[in-house]
Order: structure tokens, then C-alpha cells, then sequence
């Protein structure tokens, strides 16, 4: 099958990439810089922070502080997750212009990430949609562990499908498809597609999948050629879900921007910036990038 001609990228350093950031906080400046280095760059849909208990997750602590921080271009989308009511009434009072709401494909996860089940959760999510809605943001959904639970192992496609069809009914206009733990592989990545396009059009969904397996970009391959043309990716492949034991990093964004590159499909995204901003953020942090591309490119020597 043809593969999309043009993709959209959804960059997730700075929420998914630093909430499972272990011990000493982030500094607000240093996700700021990052949220703007990564605008600078050329990418148009960042998210940028939690609206969570800052009990559950202690690195997104300061949302509002760093929505109000950032400087806002127009061309970009800045979104943050927000779980419930609380959630979004705080990210519209930082003028967040889009909001997520997270739900799950595994039961036990969604009682560990959430604290309640996937119907009590979609419940929960009904008037987030509809105060969303009155204020003219537009809300995204997840769908996590959509290959895989750490705590269920594997996930059938059609639970898969269902959450989605729930999420798309209530009025997400995207669905992000979340494999949390990174154990997909391309038949398994092709079927759960298969499944869910069937209850939701396949522009309306996105890949979100995490790279512990080193089968990231192959599942991507696979999934494109299904027509899904949104990609969630971040940075330097930082992050990993807390409440999901033995998650690692999302695809990095640099080695995404390398594969589409080289199929010819142009995503306005200048890849010597993201490898640049790849390898600042990781100094902050205290380590290198996980990004295959960015280590080949600068040899691990670029000090930006
Ligand atoms: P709960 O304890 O059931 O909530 O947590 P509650 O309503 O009973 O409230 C308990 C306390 O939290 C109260 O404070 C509330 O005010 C406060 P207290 O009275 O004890 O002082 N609270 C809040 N504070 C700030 N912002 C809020 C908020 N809501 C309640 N929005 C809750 C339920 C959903 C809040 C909690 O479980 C939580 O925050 N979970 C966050 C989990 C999380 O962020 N996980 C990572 C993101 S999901 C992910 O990474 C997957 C994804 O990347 C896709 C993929 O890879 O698959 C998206
Ligand atoms: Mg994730």
C-alpha cells in the first residue's frame, strides 16, 4: 500500500519525554528552553505539560508555569494532558489551546495510571469534553498499552477498537494509539489498525509508540502503510510512563524525522535542529540522547 505523502508530527519531549524523569526536578526555565527550541525547529504540535496530581506525577508539577513561560508562536499547537475537570480548568486559566484526555485498553492500567476503571474513566472524560468544547479547545484522545500491558501482557485489537470508537464518539478529534511499553511488532501494530479503523476513520488516528524493544520505527513503517500519517515522537527518545514498570523512551523524533526523510516525505522539520536540541536537553539531564540518528550524526561530540 502507498505510503501518506505528508506526515504530522507530534512532539512529546517535554510531557512525555521529562514526566518520568527520575530524581531532582526539572527546572521550569529548562523545559521552557526546551518547548521553544523545539518550536524553533520547525515542529507545529508540542506537547507541553500535565495538568496531573503533582502527587502522581512530581515533574509536571509546574504546568501552568511553563504554558505561561513558553513563547507562543501562532503556527504552533501547544497541548497538555488533562485527566479531569481539575485538570482542565487549570490548563485553561494557563490559556492552553488544546487539551488530551488519556484512557486505556487494559483495565489493571488504567486503575494504575488513572486510579479508576476505563468505563469509570471515560465517564470522567464526558465533561471534559463538553467544557472543552464550550471553551473552543479542541481535545485529543489516548488509548494506552494498545500492544501490550505491563500488568495484562497482550491486548485484544478489538478492546483496542472500542476504547477509540468511545473516545472519537465523545468528540476527540484525534486518537492517539499508545504502545506504552514498546512490545509491538509490525503484524501486531498492522492488526490492532485494521481493528480500529473500522470504528474510526483512519485520518482521525495517530501512532504513539515507545521504542523499549527496538521496534519503534518498524511498527511506524508498518502502520503508515495502513494510511495513519500522525506521529507522536520525542526528542532525543526521552521518556517513559511511571506507571508503567520498565517503559522506555518514545521513537526519538530525530531518527523519525530520518526514516520519512528518506522516503521523501516532508515534515517542514529541520533535523540538525532537533539533533541539536536533542543533545542540549540530554546535557541538562545528564546523559546523551537515545536517538540512533542524533549519536550517528555528531559522533556523541555536539555540545549545543
Ligand atoms: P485520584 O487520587 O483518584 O484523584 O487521582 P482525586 O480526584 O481523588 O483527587 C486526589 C487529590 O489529587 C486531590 O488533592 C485532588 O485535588 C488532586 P488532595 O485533596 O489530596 O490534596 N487532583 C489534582 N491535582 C492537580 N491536577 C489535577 C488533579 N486531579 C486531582 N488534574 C488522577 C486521579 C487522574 C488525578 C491521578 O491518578 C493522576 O494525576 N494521574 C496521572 C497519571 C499520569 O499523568 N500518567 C502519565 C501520563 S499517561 C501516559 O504517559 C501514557 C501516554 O503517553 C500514552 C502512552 O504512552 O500509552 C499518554
Ligand atoms: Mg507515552
Amino acid at each position: 500500500m502507498a505510503l501518506p505523502s505528508a506526515i504530522k508530527l507530534f512532539e512529546m519531549a517535554p510531557r512525555d519525554g521529562l514526566q518520568n524523569e527520575p530524581g531532582t526536578l526539572v527546572p521550569t526555565a529548562i523545559k521552557i528552553e526546551l518547548i521553544d527550541r523545539l518550536a524553533s525547529a520547525g515542529l507545529t504540535h508540542i506537547e507541553a505539560a500535565s495538568f496531573v496530581s503533582p502527587k502522581w506525577v512530581p515533574q509536571m508539577g509546574d504546568a501552568a508555569e511553563v504554558m505561561r513561560g513558553i513563547k507562543r508562536r501562532p503556527d504552533v499547537v501547544y497541548s497538555a494532558l488533562t485527566p479531569n475537570l481539575k485538570g482542565l480548568e487549570g490548563a485553561l486559566a494557563a490559556g492552553v489551546e488544546e487539551v488530551a484526555v488519556f484512557g486505556a485498553a487494559s483495565e489493571a492500567f488504567s486503575q494504575q495510571n488513572i486510579n479508576c476503571s476505563i468505563a469509570e474513566s471515560l465517564a470522567r472524560f464526558e465533561p471534559v469534553l463538553a467544557r472543552a468544547k464550550e471553551a473552543g479547545v479542541q481535545v485529543r484522545g489516548y488509548v494506552s498499552c494498545v500492544l501490550g500491558c505491563p500488568y495484562e501482557g497482550d491486548i485484544a485489537p478489538k478492546k483496542v477498537a472500542e476504547v477509540a470508537k468511545a473516545l472519537f464518539d465523545m468528540g476527540c478529534y484525534e486518537i492517539s494509539l499508545g504502545d506504552t511499553i514498546g512490545v509491538g511488532t509490525p503484524l501486531a501494530a498492522k492488526r490492532m489498525i485494521e481493528a480500529t479503523r473500522q470504528q474510526v476513520p483512519i485520518e482521525k488516528l495517530a501512532a504513539h509508540f515507545h521504542d523499549t524493544y527496538g521496534m519503534a520505527l518498524a511498527n511506524l513503517y508498518a502502520v503508515m502503510e495502513e494510511g495513519v500519517h500522525v506521529i507522536d515522537a520525542a526528542t532525543a527518545g526521552l521518556g517513559g510512563c511511571p506507571y508503567a514498570k520498565g517503559a522506555s523512551g518514545n521513537v526519538a523524533t530525530e531518527d523519525v524525522l530520518y526514516l520519512l526523510e528518506g522516503l521523501g516525505i516532508d515534515t517542514g522539520v529541520d533535523l540538525q535542529a532537533v539533533i541539536d536540541t536533542g543533545y542540549w536537553i540530554t546535557r541538562q539531564l545528564g546523559r546523551k540522547p537515545s536517538s540512533k540518528v542524533a549519536l550517528a550524526r555528531n559522533g556523541g561530540g555536539n555540545q549545543q
